[in-house]
């Protein structure tokens, strides 16, 4: 494999120093870029992209050539873990993801089993393979996952929910069905993101994009635990260098004492934490990912350009800050404002980090 040539955002994320602040966006590869649409239109619809290597590959390096962005991550779904243990993953037009076959009744749930991952998503491994071949170095490629507990979501619930009265209505009713899908979910997932590591990730990250719909204490239970085992499992180490962990939850920011103990390198944070107060609160225990309002990219260029400083400015001088936004990009901003927010990262962290 060809040596690094930008290892700024790992470096970042182990707090070593660096010249400025790396940059990526969350759903850095998607529908805000014309050559995306065009790519998804040759392969007929979305899991056509994840299933290809070739097409994922295409699509993980498309924000690349624009932006001079600082990693690169892999063009997959989280969707596909359940998909592997039999739940039917479908994509309805306008109306997002969908499951044929949702854990509503405990003979499903009791039939739930860790899946033979390396068989039933080879595709995945083939397409970070493939794409840690296209980049030739240039940065370092992020594996993800879902969380646990955001899979579970998606599982019982079916889709997509505003109430997630299914969930709650199974961890208040029959706690004991959800702990057997949580417990089957992070064993699944810890053999699902080493694999990623052996076919080359060089970093992983964990979605918990609905732990923050929780009371803190069934946070701790149900979500934070299950990330906590699977960040014991990982293979920390690959091709002679660390392979750091970065742990998001969004509407996590009450928690990040707590999530910074789990041993996890990185915190990910959404917008609604002041990135300066995070860091004084979790010290020098983890680096900290993160956090512009994602609709900062509906303003201006001059407001994208402060909005930035002004995180910057909150985390302020020296290593262990990977810029980001608070969450996923829209698919209705304009790809010229997310290189205003690259080069402004850039240019302004430099005096940081001197
Ligand atoms: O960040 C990247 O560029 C990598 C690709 C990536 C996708 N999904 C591609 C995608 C990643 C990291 C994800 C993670 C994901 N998927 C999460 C966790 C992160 C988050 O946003 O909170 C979740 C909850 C999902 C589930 C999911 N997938 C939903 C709810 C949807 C529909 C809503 C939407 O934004 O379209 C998807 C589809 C999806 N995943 C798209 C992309 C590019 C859009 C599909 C399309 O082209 O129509």
């Amino acid at each position: 494999m060809t040596p690094l040539k930008n290892d700024t955002f790992l470096r970042a994320l182990l707090k070593q120093p660096v010249d400025y602040t790396p940059v990526w966006m969350m759903r850095q590869a998607g529908r805000y870029l014309p050559e995306y649409r065009a790519t998804r239109a040759r392969a007929g619809n979305f899991m056509g992209l994840c299933t290809s290597p070739a097409y994922a590959t295409e699509v993980t390096l498309q924000p690349l050539e624009r932006y001079p962005l600082d990693a690169a991550i892999l063009f997959s779904d989280i969707l596909t873990v359940p998909d592997a243990m039999g739940l039917g993953l479908y994509f309805a037009e306008g109306e997002g993801p969908k499951f044929e076959r949702p854990l509503r009744d405990e003979a499903a749930i009791r039939a739930l089993a860790v899946p033979h991952v390396e068989d039933k998503l080879k595709y995945v491994f083939d397409a970070v393979a493939s794409i840690r071949q296209a980049l030739d170095g240039r940065v370092p490629l992020i594996g993800f996952s879902g969380s646990p507990f955001t899979l579970a979501c998606y599982m019982i619930e079916g889709g997509g929910s505003s109430d997630f009265r299914h969930v709650k209505a199974m961890m208040y009713g029959r706690p004991e069905l959800l702990h057997h899908i949580l417990e089957t979910n992070a064993r699944t997932v810890t053999d699902y993101l080493n694999a990623q590591i052996e076919a080359g990730a060089q970093a992983v990250q964990i979605f918990d994009t609905w732990g923050g719909v929780l009371t803190p204490g069934a946070y701790r239970e149900f979500s934070l635990a299950y990330m906590q085992k699977i960040v014991a499992g990982l293979k920390r180490e690959h091709e002679g260098r660390r392979v750091p962990v970065i742990l998001f939850t969004k509407g996590g920011g009450q928690w990040l004492e707590a999530m910074a103990e789990t041993g996890a390198d990185a915190l990910g944070l959404d917008w609604t934490t002041d990135i300066g107060d995070a860091r004084r609160r979790v010290g020098d225990k983890v680096a900290l990912q993160g956090n512009l309002d994602p609709n900062v990219l509906f303003g201006s260029p001059e407001g994208i350009e402060r909005e930035a400083g002004r995180v910057l400015e909150a985390y302020g001088t020296g290593s262990g800050h990977v810029f980001n936004l608070g969450h996923g990009i829209s698919q209705f901003v304009d790809p010229a404002h997310a290189g205003v927010l690259i080069d402004a990262v850039h240019r302004l962290s430099r005096p940081l980090h001197a």
